[in-house]
């Protein structure tokens, strides 16, 4: 086997694997919104025929929602047994007008700092899925066989919660279960340390929507004597959190674990620049617990966010109104052993505590994970960073996350296949936002990386 001839290969190769990665992206594969269920189903199908392509017994696995996709190759006992994850499915593209171009006409583009690849699922996730697709295509093409068993699942409900992905690896589970789920979906820390994610956060949603009055009213004729909801949500908001960033559920921080001091010292050494992280989306000011870290608030602190409020009259123009209703979408990112199911009760209750007199909370509960993380202890980790630190020159970092991805607990508790999440993506690429974008030198070195990492753990 050779990986010297391997990573010549993936670079002569890159113009076809770029052609490749925009077809995949040209197809519109939104999972939260039914009107692309068929659109969903392609992207399985061409992942289907692109994994066959590289001799891959594959299928399309149907679920209540969209299909999954499993194939399996290498040698049945072939050690390690490497499974490799990613998502197929992409986020809505709205607000479309801000979107310098059709968000499904992917394309690459040169920019002052190199070409990147543009278009909905660039970064998130079909970029990155792509990589060790292409990784492993030049490893079959230039040994003619791959280096161990190998296991590729795909999912296209990942930005819609998973919501199949339980129940189908709990009935899969022989076939699923591997030495290692490698999960091609997150970051490089500050856009240039190659790294491993060790940290991820949980993620508890709710929407909740506060009624009164049985109509909209006049707030002339009905000001003043009635209860208007959007006060009585605004009330509720602004008391989730104290004046030092703390939140003030009861409980909510059972289960939140103090930074142990290893991990405090290994972050100081990553010299994280939060000035610089800040300034580049218009902050200065780190606004989470006043006396945690830039860091600890991103990694390792619970969070609580409003991420959508509406109600009343949001026309051009103005209209005297008190709405009947006035509703928000609530997340909390969780840490350490937090219970989502727990907090939620207890969310509730203190919401429902504050409800005056003819007002009522309808509640609508979304997702629902605990953080996760990853033992570093097997010699797999260090060989996997060894590789990425030779690829980049620079050398690889443990690190925290602040997203979710609820899969990796799941692999660890469902299938006890230890997740190891490597990805390479940018701050900056503007995931789940217009104009979002994969570097082209994430896409060909994140490729290069995963031949490296096949080379050293198998
Ligand atoms: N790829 C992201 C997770 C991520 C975000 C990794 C930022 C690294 C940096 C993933 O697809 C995602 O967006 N997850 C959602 C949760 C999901 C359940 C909808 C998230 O974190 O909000
Ligand atoms: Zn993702």
């Amino acid at each position: 086997m050779s990986l010297d001839a391997t990573l010549t290969h993936i670079d002569a190769a890159l113009p076809e694997a770029t052609e490749r990665l925009l077809e995949l992206m040209r197809i519109q594969s939104i999972s939260t919104d039914p009107a692309f269920k068929a659109d969903c189903d392609r992207a399985a199908d061409w992942m289907v025929a692109d994994l066959q392509s590289i001799g891959f017994d594959v299928q399309k696995r149907p679920t209540p929602g969209h299909p999954m996709v499993v194939g399996h190759a290498g040698p049945a006992d072939g050690a390690p047994h490497l499974l490799f994850y990613g998502h197929y499915d992409v986020q809505p593209v709205d607000p479309l007008h801000l979107w310098d171009r059709d968000p499904f006409d992917a394309t690459v583009e040169s920019t002052p700092t190199g070409e990147v690849i543009r278009g909905r699922g660039a970064a998130d996730d079909k970029g990155q899925l792509m990589t060790f697709v292409e990784a492993l295509r030049a490893w079959k093409s230039v040994n003619g066989e791959f280096p161990c068993r190998i296991t590729v699942f795909l999912e296209g409900e990942e930005e819609s919660g998973s919501p199949s992905l339980v129940p189908f690896m709990e009935e899969n589970a022989d076939e699923l279960r591997a030495d290692f789920a490698m999960i091609c979906d997150t970051v490089m820390f500050q856009s240039r340390t190659p790294a491993i994610t060790t940290m991820l956060r949980g993620l508890l949603g709710e929407e909740l929507t506060i009624k009164a009055a049985s109509k909209d009213l006049h707030s002339g004729m009905f000001g003043g004597i009635s209860i208007n909801p959007i006060r009585v949500l605004s009330r509720i908001i602004a008391s989730l959190h104290d004046d030092t960033g703390r939140i003030t559920v009861p409980g909510f921080y059972d289960g939140v674990p103090d930074l142990p001091d290893d991990l405090e010292a290994q972050w100081q050494g990553l010299n994280f620049d939060h000035a610089g992280f800040l300034n580049e989306v218009g902050l200065s000011h780190p606004a989470g617990e006043q006396d945690r870290t830039p860091l600890e608030m991103i990694w390792s602190r619970p969070t609580c966010e409003v991420n959508g409020i509406g109600g009343g009259y949001q026309g051009d123009g103005f209209k005297t109104v008190i709405p009947a209703e006035a509703s928000a979408k609530i997340s909390f990112r969780l840490v350490g052993d937090q219970d989502p199911h727990a907090i939620r009760q207890s969310f509730r209750a203190m919401v429902e505590e504050m409800l005056p007199p003819d007002c009522e909370a309808v509640w609508s509960a979304h997702g629902a994970s605990r953080a996760s993380g990853a033992a570093t202890d097997d010699p797999a980790f260090a060989a996997a960073l060894k590789a990425l630190s030779e690829e980049w020159q620079i050398p690889a970092a443990y690190i925290g996350c602040g997203g979710s991805i609820p899969i990796a607990g799941h692999f660890a508790n469902i299938l006890d296949t230890p997740p190891m999440l490597i990805g390479f993506g940018k701050d900056d690429d503007q995931i789940h936002s217009p104009n979002e974008k994969y570097d082209m030198q994430s896409f060909h070195k994140g490729i290069r990386s995963w031949a490296r990492i096949l080379d050293a753990v198998s």
